[in-house]
């Protein structure tokens, strides 16, 4: 498909990481890609109690203020032993108030230091990381697609490639965090990868 042939897509996130691993995925596929927070677009407040809910708020966001189809992720680690803990506040854990992270950094050896902790010894060390994906149109129309990675977790934290809890996150059948990993292995097995998948087979619509 030729360049552009697809139109304009808004990647409704403004997370650096999360924004380069979608933009690499939707290279292929000939949109043209403009993030949220090119646009100038505001950062909605994540209210849903879902990971969906959540997607669903921030592509639909994106869509209207844009008037282009907008692409958003909501993402998080699920620890099975920790009751699915940090869930959807996976990112709230790396913020230094414990609150909404109002720009103020967010750090990763923290979070990743609080799910250690929280596990302390038990040996269950399982978890998954999950994706939704929610394209949106101008119109208000969403539709949604999950993705999961399984895989368990390590300590100490290994790796510096990739992002967020990536280097505790060792992934079933590999020897290697996603922190350690080569991204493009990464991009092909990931909770995002899988979600993406399932877009892509429907054609993004
Ligand atoms: P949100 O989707 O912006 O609410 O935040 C998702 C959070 O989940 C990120 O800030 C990371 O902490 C975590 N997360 C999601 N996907 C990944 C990943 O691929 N690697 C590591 N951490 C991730």
């Amino acid at each position: 498909m030729s360049e552009a042939a697809r139109g304009r897509l808004v990647v409704a996130t403004h997370n650096k990481g999360k924004l380069r691993e979608m933009a690499e995925l939707l290279a292929p596929h000939g949109f043209d890609c403009v993030s949220a927070g090119e646009l100038g677009l505001p950062e909605p407040e994540e209210t849903g109690a879902t990971f969906i809910a959540n997607a669903e708020l921030k592509a639909r966001a994106a869509a209207r203020g844009s008037g282009h189809r907008a692409l958003a992720d909501d993402s998080g680690l699920i620890v099975e032993a920790l009751g699915g803990k940090p869930g959807i506040h996976s990112a709230r854990w790396a913020d230094p108030t414990g609150g909404p992270a109002a720009g103020g950094g967010r750090d990763f050896r923290r979070a990743m230091e609080r799910v250690n902790r929280e596990l302390d010894a038990n040996p269950d060390r399982r978890a998954y990381f999950i994706s939704v994906l929610s394209l949106a149109w101008p119109d208000g129309g969403v539709k949604s697609f999950e993705g999961r990675v399984h895989g368990t977790l390590v300590w100490p934290p290994r790796g510096d490639r990739g992002f967020g809890y990536d280097p505790m996150f060792m992934p079933s059948g590999y020897n290697q965090t996603f922190g350690e990993m080569d991204p493009d292995l990464k991009h092909r097995i990931s909770h995002r990868a899988v979600a993406f998948r399932k877009l892509a087979d429907a054609g993004f619509r």
